[in-house]
């Protein structure tokens, strides 16, 4: 149905045919600010996606219309920069990189259409981008892997949208398997897809609907704050590239003497990956309690250490905690805004939206939104 509404949207806008690309948004188990620290990640794509239809024109502008907002951007080829606009950055961003290659582009119109929530932490912007970038490389012939399209959608992310993400969402986003999580080795960039065996329970998104401005410039001095923390180890033990490499007792020998703030920001990342390995063993062995307890750790990470949550996230976290249907819970992706992820038993997930809704509109004077995530394959042609 999706792809017959799509393409007579394009055939109206444009008055062609066109090929329709899917790329869908993430979750993430757990492994929370791990992949720009070198380290693992446990996300998944789920049923929600970005859409991009494009079809060739004859002269040299890029025409695009984003139903979502009902709005057109056309640009030259010749002339790709960021505009103040907002969404068409995404489309700019990946025509960039693909020219920065040295590959010559033709002009080409494009419809964008999507039912990932705009930002609740599903990374719909790197589902836009992969969406974006695998309709060129078919339209076009181009011919760039997967790897290559998750690495190039990421620099686009930093040249245009400013935000100097890990390699998590996009790669979430191409390389998904449905019914699998991806354990991936954000250093080595191995990976491996263990299913998703929650047997009776759901994966549930509570959508705090908040989204702050912060976000973005919180988000980038993070990576800079773990970064110093690496530069005072190295000083001393030079073998150490990231904190996929540090100990607890070497962040306490160089770095808590220097900055108690950059300590606890180090100290959440290599406890994080402790968690996260030990969480795929969990779910190796059918231990979702484990795994549950694991979350709620990761978000009082985030929370005491990390610092990237907000009143309404960790509201939604303390209610659910210690409900008898709720396996585990915490905040999800870059943090101050957006969406928990909660393993919940599935009879009891109405009953327990039912029980917080008014709960959350009364504490926070906002609407909270609820999705059940079902896990999907990644990018693909529709
Ligand atoms: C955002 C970034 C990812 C990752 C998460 C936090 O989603 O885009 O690269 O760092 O935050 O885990």
């Amino acid at each position: 149905m999706k792809k017959l509404d799509i393409e007579a949207a394009f055939q109206k806008k444009f008055g062609t045919t066109c090929l329709i690309v899917r790329s869908p948004g993430r979750v993430n188990l757990i492994g929370e600010h791990t992949d720009y620290n070198n380290g693992f990640v446990l996300p998944a794509a789920i049923d929600k996606a970005a859409y991009v239809a494009i079809a060739k024109r004859t002269d040299n502008k890029v025409v695009m219309y984003a139903t979502a907002f009902n709005q057109d951007f056309e640009i030259s080829l010749k002339e790709i920069k960021t505009t103040t606009l907002g969404w068409p950055n995404y489309i700019l961003g990946v025509i960039d990189q693909i020219q920065k290659t040295g590959v010559e582009l033709g002009g080409c119109n494009l419809l964008i259409d999507g039912d990932i929530p705009i930002g609740a932490g599903l990374s719909s912007s790197a589902a836009l981008e992969c969406a974006t970038l695998f309709a060129f490389n078919e339209l076009f012939g181009l011919q760039f892997t997967r790897i290559q399209m998750a690495f190039m959608a990421q620099k686009a992310e930093h040249d245009f949208a400013g935000v100097h993400c890990g390699l998590m969402d996009m790669f979430a986003s191409l390389f998904g398997k449905k019914d699998h999580v991806i354990k991936l080795d954000c250093r080595s960039l191995e990976y491996e897809y263990v299913p998703l065996d929650i047997k009776g329970y759901k994966i549930l998104l509570l959508n705090t609907n908040v989204k702050h401005q912060l976000s973005s410039s919180e988000y980038n001095t993070r990576r800079i704050q773990c970064e110093q923390g690496i530069t005072w180890i190295q000083q001393q033990e030079p073998t150490v590239n990231s904190l996929r490499d540090a100990t607890i007792e070497m962040l306490e020998k160089y770095v808590l003497p220097k900055d108690i703030l950059i300590y606890n920001r180090c100290k959440y990342v290599v406890e994080e990956n402790i968690r996260l390995i030990s969480a795929c063993a969990d779910l190796e062995n059918g231990n979702i309690e484990a795994l549950g307890k694991k979350m709620f750790a990761t978000h009082e990470g985030l929370k005491s250490l990390y610092e990237v949550s907000c009143p309404e996230l960790d509201f939604l976290v303390d209610q659910v905690k210690g409900h008898p249907a709720v396996l585990g819970a915490r905040m999800m992706g870059g943090g101050f805004g957006g969406c928990t992820i909660n393993i919940v038993k599935e009879e009891a997930i109405e009953s327990l939206v039912t029980m917080l809704e008014p709960l959350y509109e009364k504490h926070t004077q906002k609407r909270l939104s609820h999705y059940i995530a079902s896990i999907e394959a990644g990018t693909s042609m529709l």
